[in-house]
């Protein structure tokens, strides 16, 4: 692959931390490959496993996964070359790959499972038109994807290129189920027209191009990549497989502290790697901007004023201004400039704001990372919020339908070494539930599971949406869903190491 190697430029020194393997770490862990604006997420089922084997052996062997750090540049470097490439695993995927139900056993529940089943559907509110028999890719067995190969390029036809000269290699080894394009035509905007790509984890051992007023608390390298302490300062559940299925010693040695005296030890088949979200998500643009129209319109205002109330409202729905600044900091009135300014728009607390006088509790960003307003003690808030942290990495799509319409949304992806307690909790403990914080009656209004008027049997509660002022609060009710869930999984992403014994032809 052509690269350019770019250092770490600017990057300011990590905080301490355990010392990071970059080299054997997939690339998207530390960068959205945002030089990259184009994107295509090829979801594929193993035909062969001889041949998938044969297939990933030649994509290591060739250095074509990215990783976070160039050969000449020891240490976390984003190769800025013309491509990226990401690759990883659902569990059937796994099997089909060739891996033991042994070592299956010690992958999670949550990825074993996979995103489709019915507790975990229940669990993150994929119901009515979100069910998994309703999505296009990922809700059933026909659909369900075993390998995910994303792919980065500058453009349109530069993807198709390179698209085709993968699908060449893998054709006989895999078959396509399900292509997405998503890209950043827009910048760094999602469909509803808000700034995204801002509030990210702050990463001990990582060093980062953001100042630490930016990011909150330093948070283990554990929480997101396997094989490294977590925010509890254990080791996370990392997938291992016993020494006899590792003849040619590919593997990692598990950590010390992990070995049990007198055990054979087993290798770590996690180590350097990570679980990926993904989920398509359909946005509702044109009923969202309806919704905040109607429910901000005041009688007898100016087209001038009313253009404001619906600006406001939006606003407070999602917890910063389309440009980006956080009503925390400008609760009245948008600053386009603070929304640019990559330290400012991310440094702030919700202490000071206890009733959502300026940014609404239930807002999505509040909801999503309530900062140093999950309980009473705001330094206690915030090292417990720091247990549900996850790193995004989602990039918006634009569909044609057959009948020539548009339909617009989020590839959804994040990366976590704990879907259960990092995503999943978000999810439904955050987002999804109508009694977070001082609330009862509310759900996220941006990306909840609320009220949706095709299926009325599914959940007929008239969810509201609480926005406090003076002199009056605003409870809107009938606040409808907005976000759809198209399709999706679970799936691991290994390091480089772990993709090497994937592909080997191994004892089983
Ligand atoms: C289509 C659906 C969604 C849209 C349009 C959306 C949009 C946004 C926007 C505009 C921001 C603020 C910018 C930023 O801080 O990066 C944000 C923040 C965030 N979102 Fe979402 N989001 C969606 C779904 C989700 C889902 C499903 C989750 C997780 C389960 C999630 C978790 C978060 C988190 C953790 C933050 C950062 C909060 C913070 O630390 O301040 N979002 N989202």
């Amino acid at each position: 692959m052509a690269a350019q190697t770019v250092t770490s430029e600017s990057r300011t020194a990590a905080v301490p931390g355990e010392a990071l393997e970059f080299e054997d770490i997939q690339g998207l862990v530390f960068f959205g490959h945002g030089h990259l604006k184009y994107s295509r997420y090829v979801f594929l089922r193993v035909k062969d496993g001889a041949r998938a084997r044969a297939w990933l052996r030649t994509l290591v062997e060739r250095e074509e996964v990215t990783t976070a750090s160039g050969k000449q540049h020891p240490g976390l470097s984003e190769a800025k070359g013309e491509h990226a490439l990401q690759v990883a695993f659902t569990a059937s995927g796994l099997e089909h790959l060739g891996v033991s139900s042994e070592v299956m056993t010690t992958f999670l529940q949550e990825f074993r499972e996979g995103m489709r089943d019915r507790r975990r559907a229940r669990i993150l509110g994929d119901t009515g038109g979100s069910a998994p028999e309703k999505w296009q890719f990922g809700g059933s067995d026909a659909t369900a994807p075993h390998v995910v190969l994303v792919l980065f390029g500058r453009d349109d036809a530069d993807l198709d290129v390179f698209h085709a000269s993968h699908r060449e290699r893998y054709q006989d080894a895999l078959e396509e189920v399900f292509i997405q394009d998503a890209d950043m035509r827009q910048g760094d905007t999602e469909p509803f027209g808000f700034r995204d790509g801002i509030s990210f984890p702050y990463i001990k051992g990582v060093p980062t191009t953001r100042t630490p007023e930016a990011l909150g608390l330093p948070v283990n390298a554990g929480e997101f990549i396997l094989g490294y302490h977590n925010a509890y300062g254990q080791y996370p559940f990392s997938p291992l497989v016993p020494r006899s299925q590792d003849p040619r010693d590919l593997l990692p040695e598990v950590p010390r502290s992990q070995r049990v005296p007198g055990e054979p030890r087993p290798k770590d088949l996690g180590r350097n790697g990570t679980y990926l979200v993904i989920r398509k998500l359909r946005q509702d643009v044109k009923g969202f901007w309806k919704f905040v129209e109607e429910n901000s319109r005041v009688p007898g205002k100016s087209a001038e004023e009313n253009e404001a109330n619906k600006e406001l409202l939006a606003a407070k729905l999602m917890g910063r201004w389309k440009s980006g600044a956080p009503l925390a900091l400008c609760p009245l009135k948008d600053d386009p400039k603070l929304g640019e300014d990559a330290t400012g728009n991310n440094h702030f607390q919700f202490g000071d704001d206890p009733h959502g006088m300026k940014c609404p509790l239930s807002s999505h960003v509040r909801r999503a990372n309530p900062r140093d307003t999950l309980v009473e003690d705001p330094q206690e808030s915030t090292r417990l919020t720091a247990r549900h942290l996850i790193i995004r990495r989602g990039r918006p799509y634009r569909d044609t339908l057959p009948q020539g319409e548009e339909e617009q949304g989020l590839m959804f992806v994040a990366l976590n070494t704990n879907i259960g307690r990092q995503f999943e909790f978000i999810q439904q403990t955050w987002m999804n539930n109508p009694k977070f914080n001082d609330l009862y009656d509310s759900k996220d209004p941006i990306a909840g599971d609320n009220y949706d008027p095709e299926y009325p049997e599914d959940d007929p509660k008239d969810y509201t949406a609480v926005v406090p002022g003076v002199p009056m609060r605003q409870r809107i009710s009938g606040l409808p869903r907005f976000v759809h869930m198209r399709g999706g999984d679970y799936f691991f992403l290994p390091g480089i190491k772990a993709l090497r014994y994937l592909g080997s032809e191994r004892a089983r």
